[in-house]
């Protein structure tokens, strides 16, 4: 078999996979949806996330980065929440990196997402720091980027810092169930959700049980793995912390892990050869690419 048509095989077996055991882990009822996920089986093929969109072709977590990532399995963003409680898709928990929000506002210092309205930020233009291409480029609200995922591709939403917003969570499961995320079909089934803050990660999977949970950082050791494992489904630390013993770990629980953020083709090669389930990269076409000549899976180790 090509590795053209090891990809495709592949991809096509995990998609159908992982849809139906979403759909499943959302149609139970009781407790978290952990183990949810298999660990990979041997020469299955690592899942590619787009990280903050196709950051490294368009501004970070913006529709553009969204709309290019699709080509990706998934496509990860962060989630905030602005002045007047409304979602907003931006990584950083300040406007003046990414954004001109100094030059519009520039009595506003320090600039938070918190600290801004919808209709404020709206204003903002996001694209021009990444360039000229890009100029007018707004920041999206998540409910933008949910209708451009919307059956092409599974998102992995981060929910960043959400100790500044209070009611975070609850306003995620909200714009979820009323865009139809929640549901149990094809068009809504792939949806993670994950942050480095574990506690709020508990919080929200006793608030949405049925939504995979992924945890960010760490890793955690072998003994809070075995308490994590009770409800979280993904263990995501940066992929310096990767080797193939943490890899086997995680799937004795029954977890996946998908590091962060690999732009590499050796290391992307190197992940997918351990065994690997996902890798979150600025460069999915890259990750794409290295995947379908094959270097680093198990079968060519
Ligand atoms: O999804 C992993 C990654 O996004 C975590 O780091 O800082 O890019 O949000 P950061
Ligand atoms: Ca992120």
């Amino acid at each position: 078999m090509t590795g053209t048509n090891i990809r495709g095989a592949h991809a096509r077996r995990s998609r159908v996979l992982i849809t139906g055991l979403l759909t499943a882990a959302m149609l139970s009822t009781g407790t978290a949806a952990a183990h949810a996920w298999p660990a990979a089986a041997p020469n299955d093929e690592p899942t590619v996330i787009a990280h903050r969109g196709a950051s490294a072709q368009a501004p970070e977590n913006t529709l553009p980065a969204v709309e290019l990532g699709t080509k990706a399995d998934f496509v990860e963003v962060d989630v905030q929440m602005t002045k007047d409680g409304e979602l907003v898709v931006i990584h950083d928990t300040t406007l003046d990196r990414t954004t001109d929000v100094e030059s519009k506002y520039p009595d506003r210092a320090p600039y938070n997402v918190g600290d801004f309205t919808l209709a404020e930020i709206r204003t903002l233009d996001a694209g021009s720091w990444f360039s000229d291409e890009y100029a007018g480029t707004r920041i999206p609200t998540l409910e933008e980027v949910l209708d451009t995922l919307r059956g092409r591709a599974g998102l992995l939403l981060e929910v960043k810092s959400p100790a500044l917003y209070p009611g975070i969570a609850e306003a995620i499961v909200a714009e979820l169930d009323g865009e139809g995320w929640l549901r149990a079909n094809p068009r809504s089934g792939r949806l993670i959700v994950q942050s480095f803050n574990w506690d709020f990660m508990a919080q929200f999977n006793s608030l949405a049980p049925k939504v995979p949970a992924g945890l960010l950082g760490g890793p955690p050791s072998e003994a809070e793995m075995a308490e994590l494992s009770t409800w979280a489904d993904q263990i995501n630390p940066n992929h310096n912390q990767v080797d193939a013993e943490f890899i086997d770990t995680v799937h004795e629980y029954g977890m996946v892990t998908w590091p962060y953020t690999v732009d590499d083709p050796a290391r992307m090669g190197e992940l997918a050869g351990i065994g690997v389930d996902g890798i979150i990269t600025n460069h999915p076409a890259v990750l794409i690419e290295v995947l379908r000549e094959g270097p680093g899976l198990r079968d060519a180790a």
